[in-house]
């Protein structure tokens, strides 16, 4: 459908919508399922060098909670407002697998249309440019960096978090000189400087840059007295929609219409990626929704997104930017006086007025 075509830098995506890595594209299965269900693309689930974030795996732990901040059971009916709180690791494959099972699974992408896009997560950096290059010889299309998770500062050295525009420089100019195929860059959303992050991913050769990565929490069970899973947790959810459209907005107004981006962070819908794309997205990755819900959530947002498009009687890439583009500042908003009276519970009209 040619509505819902979009280009990220120089890769034409069939639609907008991406299956973005969890544990759900660990195995060939998850990702052969998100391309089944039709999206543009599928990140699968990262890898590094790193034995301890393979372990990470192996010792993560996932719980779902509603908005009065209960764990409530993981299942697939749960409230549309549950979103998970966990400690992640990486793939459990050694990379040469990984590898192995990745240029497969791009293999079978393209006869969909699709991609199948290599994730790193950088460890050492020296190890991140040989995977790097390893990748490209591999015949993988598209190479996402991860250089935004949650976790660096609870697990050194296994994962990275970075919060320096020059750092981000360096990472992304060395994978940049190794590789010449489009280069992603996921960085994080805890930081009051993502626009920064980002410009400085996108002087260093970055072609579309991912925002944002996941917070870091702590959330204290009232029950036990204790945090909830024993320690900070990586958080996310519908929640996190109006950060993601935020910095999306923020990012192409100091950057420019023609830096792509990515948005990650909060997805559940059509809808959802129709309003990402509106703040400034040219592709929207969703990953929780289908972890919990299953590859459903995809089918189901590409064809509620292709009707909103229908509704409007626009195509997916005209979205991108559009409401970002009419923000206006609070200076130029009009005068409303005494406006704020109606919003106080407690008021009512003539009691206590002059
Ligand atoms: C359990 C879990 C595992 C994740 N694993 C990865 C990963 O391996 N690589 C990565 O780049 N992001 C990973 N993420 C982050 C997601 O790809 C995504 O950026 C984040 O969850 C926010 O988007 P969402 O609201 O659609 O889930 C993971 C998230 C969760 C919840």
């Amino acid at each position: 459908m040619a509505r819902l075509n979009v280009t990220v830098g120089r890769t034409a995506l069939k639609n907008p919508l991406i299956a973005g890595p969890a544990e759900h594209l660990i195995e060939p299965d998850g990702v052969r399922r998100a391309l089944r269900a039709g999206v543009g693309a599928v990140v699968v689930k990262s890898t590094n060098e790193s034995e301890r974030g393979r372990d990470q795996l192996q010792r993560a732990q996932y719980m779902l909670l509603d908005d009065q901040w209960r764990e409530i059971p993981w299942s697939q009916a749960a409230p549309s407002t549950a979103f998970i709180a966990c400690r992640s690791g990486l793939s459990p494959l050694r990379f040469e697998a990984w590898l192995e099972q990745t240029v497969q699974l791009d293999r079978e992408a393209r006869d969909a249309e699709a991609y199948a896009i290599a994730s790193l997560i950088v460890a050492d950096l020296a190890h991140t440019v040989s995977m790097a290059k390893q990748v490209e010889q591999a015949g993988l299309r598209i190479l996402e960096l991860n250089i935004g998770t949650p976790y660096a500062s609870q697990a050194k050295g296994v994962v990275s978090t970075e919060f320096e525009p020059g750092r981000v420089e360096a990472i992304v100019s060395a994978v940049r000189k190794t590789v010449s195929i489009p280069l992603w860059v996921k960085i994080t959303g805890q930081s009051e400087r993502v626009p920064d992050l980002a410009a400085a991913a996108f002087r260093a050769g970055s072609e579309a840059v991912v925002m944002a990565g996941r917070l870091l929490g702590f959330i204290p069970d009232v029950e036990t007295m204790q945090p909830f899973l024993g320690t900070t947790l990586g958080v996310g959810g519908y929640w996190n929609l109006p950060l993601t459209c935020y910095w999306l907005a923020m990012s192409r107004q100091q950057l420019g219409a023609d830096k792509p981006l990515i948005a990650t962070n909060g997805a559940r819908s059509g809808l959802d990626v129709a309003r990402m794309m509106l703040a400034g997205a040219g592709a929207v990755e969703m990953a929780s929704a289908v972890m919990l819900r299953g590859t459903s959530v995809l089918s189901y947002a590409l064809a509620e997104l292709d009707a909103y498009l229908q509704r409007k009687g626009v195509a997916a890439a005209d979205l991108v930017g559009v409401a970002a583009d009419r923000r206006k500042s609070f200076a130029e908003m009009p005068l409303r006086a005494d406006n704020w009276r109606k919003y106080v519970a407690d008021w009512q009209p003539g009691v206590g007025e002059d």
